[in-house]
């Protein structure tokens, strides 16, 4: 029943981060600090994430990331209650780095350690910046996951559905190659849509017809490479407003597939949690604001309370981490050196 101070490690990814998370019984959880260094100029050629890269990276600077952490937070190690790291799913690489990282920190520092999901750090997130109780509805949608969760505790999730293949980020970050945009593709194609007609394309909305929560994207990303081909033959090279009519008639179907399937997913959640309408997004492309404003329109529908965190809190950080991990070490979670680095891990 006291306060506790945690360090969060995460590097996943493509984000090498850390953050100090305090938390009081009773109070608001603080971000004391979060620190996160993207590499996006590092994969910029490749036109996507190159695992090895990655990882080089995520060990040249994990350390770094700490002390930058630890001193906007204006602490070192010793106030510090435990650590928290993420031990996956994600690149593999990466991972690692940030496991052993947080293992080093363990055995010289004597403090505890809790390996925490990825997905868990992300469906938490709404509870570390909001009033919000268990349960509730989430839908974590990112560049690798794409699903929904009911969310009923630190350690109690059980999922209503997601994407049969491409996650969301992953067919924006496509689309972005596909019409020579800059990576991470969602931010590129979100303001290139911007002045663009999503009417002028007709692009599918893939399994709406099934009564289902599940979704597919690759699918989308077939067509409108078919439907950029169709404009760049007519017109001998892709026009500037057939790429912002390309890149707002993808966001359209993305967004209009989640919105409606979020209508069937609140359906079942509240059929069964009738007295806790709340919905919450979370993950990379909840910073995208079409989709965000649709889904808050669903919730409108619904009459269900809706909650998107600080967008530097949807992508991927370390504060999440420090304060799954907080809550999980609360309840009794420990891990010790047998804490192993996970690339596949299902909520
Ligand atoms: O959660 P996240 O940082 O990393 C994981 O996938 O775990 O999400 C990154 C993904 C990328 O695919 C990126 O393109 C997408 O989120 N994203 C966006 C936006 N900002 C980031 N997608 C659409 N619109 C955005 N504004
Ligand atoms: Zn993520």
């Amino acid at each position: 029943n006291t306060t506790l101070t945690f360090l969060g490690l995460e590097s996943s990814c493509d984000d090498t981060a850390a953050a100090v998370v305090r938390h009081t019984p009773g109070s608001c959880p603080e971000i004391l600090s979060s620190v996160v260094m993207g590499q996006s100029e590092l994969h910029a050629d490749f036109g996507g994430v190159v695992p090895e890269i990655a990882a080089r990276a995520h060990a040249e600077r994990l350390d770094l990331c700490v002390e930058q952490a630890l001193k906007k937070a204006a602490l070192t190690l010793r106030e510090i209650d435990g650590i928290a790291v993420t031990a996956g799913p994600g690149l593999i690489g990466g991972v690692l780095s940030a496991v052993m990282c947080a293992k080093g920190l363990s055995i010289g520092t004597g403090l505890p350690m809790v390996g925490i999901n990825h997905l868990a750090g992300h469906a938490l997130t709404p509870t570390l910046t909001d009033d919000l109780e268990f349960p509730y509805l989430m839908l974590l949608v990112s560049g690798g996951h794409c699903q929904f969760l009911i969310v009923r505790g630190v350690d109690d999730f059980s999922r209503l559905g997601g994407t049969i293949d491409d996650a969301p980020g992953e067919a924006f970050d496509k689309t972005a190659k596909l019409l020579g945009l800059g990576q991470p593709g969602g931010p590129a194609v979100e303001a290139c849509a911007m002045s663009g007609d999503a009417a002028q394309i007709p692009l599918p909305r893939p399994l709406l017809d099934r009564p289902d929560c599940d979704m597919s994207f690759s699918g989308l990303k077939t067509a409108l490479l078919r439907a950029r081909d169709l404009l760049v033959a007519k017109h001998g090279g892709l026009r500037e407003v057939d790429r912002a009519n390309l890149c707002a008639a993808f966001q359209q179907a993305v967004t209009d597939v989640l919105a409606e399937k979020s209508r069937r997913a609140l359906k079942l959640y509240l059929s069964e949690n009738p007295t806790h309408p709340a919905f919450a997004v979370a993950g990379g492309v909840a910073a995208n604001k079409r989709v965000r404003a649709l889904l808050e329109t669903v919730s409108a529908e619904f009459d269900v309370r809706f909650t998107a965190p600080p967008l530097a809190l949807c992508t991927d950080n370390a504060a999440m981490i420090a304060w799954a991990g907080l809550q999980r070490y609360r309840s009794g979670a420990r891990d010790d050196m047998t804490l192993s680095a996970r690339p596949r891990w299902p909520l």
